[in-house]
This record gives structure tokens, sequence and C-alpha cells, in this order.
């Protein structure tokens, strides 16, 4: 029994009825799991081994040619082997030093944080390694900033349906899917989910125990949903009113994917925190949070600590990244591009009537599908096209932000052979 490349990871799917067409049978028949070794088995890895990668696609140890949409789950921004990033790469190793720690002072991060406070809302920045640890320290920071305020009680972390925040222990309390959540509990506690109603968010984000709201702008794994700008606005009123801290999780849809530098720019609102990770490095782990001054008072030294995060080495290479993904031309083929696929995508789904809905927005697009993703992707793949899931019957979209439209199309056309 083959698996797709991503296991499932929707608690909103409803199976819709639908028979696979012949390439999807084939494939769930033929692609087989493969063995981990001695990788603990917490993925369920495609078959493949992957050598090499140029832009917009990767090579396997076959030499087989795939067009890459998934980025490595939206991490490649700029592309496999993107020269920019590689002369970066080149030179902080030059300057001959990769890890100081955070006790001593190092030039390149503090650029870095310079840099990301320019082009933001924020006032001060905290480097970690990954998404889930910058979630992780924005909901220790927004505890550490409500406690002075409203004492221990003010301690509530609430997420919205449909949420991916991470998998870390206090993270998994706050992503919305039963099939990462249920294991593990008892959860940590003072962490909820509510839904993406503002009234419902009217009757838990009371002063005394609410701390912080996290939410995703464009949810990613819960279906890439887009959430309404009306609604964000409304959701930033309530917390303002309220004396909750704001954080957008930006961990997928920031950093250029959606047509701007932070995906919550579009909406016209301003958070309390914001965390990114992803593309930040070009494939070098690093993620960030970003604060205004309000909630950075409240941290002292020793409140939160990574020994690895904000290094010379990963923080020239996310300095790099920044300049190209702020870039306004960048940011427009993504706006525009992104745009025109959208547009592809629904044609492509009323011609092969095998899609229910189409969601998204630049390059991160979300569809709905009449079957088990699975075997979508795994019949894509065989075809030379990688895809995502978000959930069981949606296929999730990322491509390189320097995918042109010829790279697009493309693929829509090995996606449509497939659905067809
Ligand atoms: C929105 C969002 N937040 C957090 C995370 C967790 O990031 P990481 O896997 O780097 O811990 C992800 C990962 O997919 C994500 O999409």
């Amino acid at each position: 029994m083959a698996t797709a490349a991503l296991p499932s990871q929707s608690t909103e799917d409803a199976a819709p009825a639908g028979s696979a067409p012949a390439a999807i049978a084939a494939a769930l028949t033929r692609s087989p799991t493969t063995a981990d070794g001695a990788l603990l088995g917490t993925y369920r890895r495609a078959p493949e081994t992957f050598v090499r990668g140029e832009g917009v696609r990767l090579f396997d140890s076959q030499g087989a040619a795939y067009l890459d949409f998934t980025s490595g789950i939206g991490v490649i921004a700029l592309g496999h082997d993107d020269a920019g990033v590689r002369a970066a790469m080149q030179d902080a190793l030059d300057a001959g030093l990769v890890h100081v720690s955070n006790l001593f002072r190092s030039a390149p991060g503090e650029r870095l944080a310079e840099a990301l406070v320019e082009r933001s809302f924020a006032d001060r920045v905290f480097f970690c390694n990954s998404g889930a640890e910058a979630n992780e320290g924005a909901f220790k920071f927004a505890r550490r900033w409500a406690r002075e305020r409203g004492g221990a009680a003010k301690h509530e972390i609430i997420a919205l349906r449909g949420s991916f925040h991470g998998r870390l222990f206090g993270t998994v309390a706050a992503t919305d899917r039963a099939q990462y959540r249920n294991p593990f509990r008892p959860l940590a506690g003072g962490i909820s989910i509510a839904e993406r109603d503002i009234e419902e968010l009217a009757l838990r984000l009371t002063p005394d125990t609410a701390a912080a709201l996290i939410l995703e702008p464009v949810q990613g794994e819960g279906g890439v949903r887009v959430l309404d700008a009306g609604f964000l606005r409304e959701v930033r009123a309530l917390t303002s009113e309220r004396d909750v801290a704001l954080i957008l999780d930006e961990v997928q849809c920031g950093f250029g994917r959606t047509g701007s530098l932070f995906a919550h720019e579009q909406s016209g609102i301003e958070p309390d925190m914001l965390t990114i990770a992803k593309p930040m490095a070009g494939g070098l782990p690093m993620g960030a949070v970003l604060l205004r001054e309000h909630i950075a008072q409240a941290i002292q030294p020793g409140d939160h600590g990574s020994t690895f995060a904000g290094g010379p080495f990963v923080s020239s290479v996310a300095l790099h990244v920044l300049d190209r993904v702020s870039d306004p031309e960048l940011l427009a083929h993504v706006a525009e591009t992104g745009a025109w696929l959208g547009h592809e995508l629904r044609a492509l789904g009323e011609r092969t009537g095998r899609v229910r809905a189409v969601r998204g927005r630049g390059f991160m697009w979300g569809l709905d599908v009449h079957m088990p993703v699975a075997g979508i992707i795994a019949a894509a793949r065989d075809r030379g096209l990688l895809l995502l899931s978000a959930g069981d019957y949606t296929l999730r979209l990322l491509p390189p932000l320097v995918a042109t439209r010829e790279d697009l199309a493309y693929g829509l056309s090995i996606l449509e052979g497939v659905l067809g």
C-alpha cells in the first residue's frame, strides 16, 4: 500500500465520494513506502532519494527530474541551489565564524534583527531554530507580559479551528489536529482552540484570563484557508480592547509567499508578535519572534534562550534571503503570477470536474478534491511533479517564489493529466 509524501493532516475534512482515475489507482499499488532504516519513523517518506536541486527542479538518484511544488514544505523560496544563497553561505564561511553562542555579541545577528525591525511593525527580535520554537517562544513572551498585567490568572492562549502551530509540547496543544494531539494527552494546560468566529472570540477573550490569541493569516496545514481581512481587523480590534496579545504565525505564509513580505500587511493590521521560520535562511534551520516594545519590555535575561539561535553563519544567509524576498519585483511577480495561478487552478478544476474548491493567495494554494490526495500525490510524483497535502482531501501547492508561468503551467498540465 503506497502512501502520500506527507501524513494526512486535517480534522475538518469530510470524505467526499468519487472513484480514482486509473493513474492514481496504479500509483497507489506500485509506490511503496520506503523503510526508515535507522531513522525514527515519524514520517511516511516517499521512495525517491533526491541528490540534487536546481531552481524549481529536483533530481533523484536515478537521474529523473521533478518539478518541485513543495519547496521543501515552504522553505526553498528562492529555488534550489540559488547562486545568491550559495554565495552568501560561502561568504559566511569565509568570514571564519559559524557559532559563538548568545553569551556574546555577533554582528550578523544584530544586523538581521535591525533589518527585520526596519521592514516590519516590530521593535525587537528573538531568534530560534524552527517554526514551532518561534511559537513556543511567543507563548512564553505572551504569558510573561500578561502576568505583569493581570497576575497568574491571565495566562490562557487561544488558537483557531484549523490551526497548525507546530508539534512541540506547547504548540501541539495549539494545533487543531486530533491525530497530532490525542496520543499525547494530557496536553500542556491553558491552551485551547476556538472557532474562527468573532462572536465566539468575544466570549473567550476575557481580559482577566486571556494572555494571547494566535492565528495564521493564511492557514497552511489546515487546508490553505485565507482568513478574511475584515475578520482579521475585527480580531485586532477585539484583542486590543481586551488587552490580549495578538500573535500572527507567518511561519508558512510569510516572507513573500502571498505577494507581500508579510501576509498580514494585506489586511492592514499589525500584531503584537509575529513568528517566522521556514524560508528565512535559505534552507538552514532558523526561526524568529518579532515583538513590539510593550511585550519586549516584560522580558528579562534568562526568561528564554537557545544555544544555536541567531548565530553568525545562519544570520548572514538570512540577511541575504531577507533582501531577496523584500525585492518589490519578486513580490510583484508572486502577486501577479499567483493571481494567474489561482485562475488557472479554477479552470483546471472546472475542466476535470474533480475539484470541489480552490483557495489561496500568491504562491500558496489548496485544492479540495473528490478523492484522498495520497493517490494523487503519488501519481503526480510518478509523472515528475511534487505536491503536498493539507488534509486527506486537500492538495497543497507551495512552488518556489521564483517559478515562472511556464514552470507553473507545466506542473498544472501534469496535475490535470493525473486528475483527468
Ligand atoms: C503555520 C506553521 N506554524 C508552525 C509550523 C512549525 O514549523 P516547524 O516545522 O519549523 O517547527 C509550521 C510547519 O509547517 C507551520 O506551517
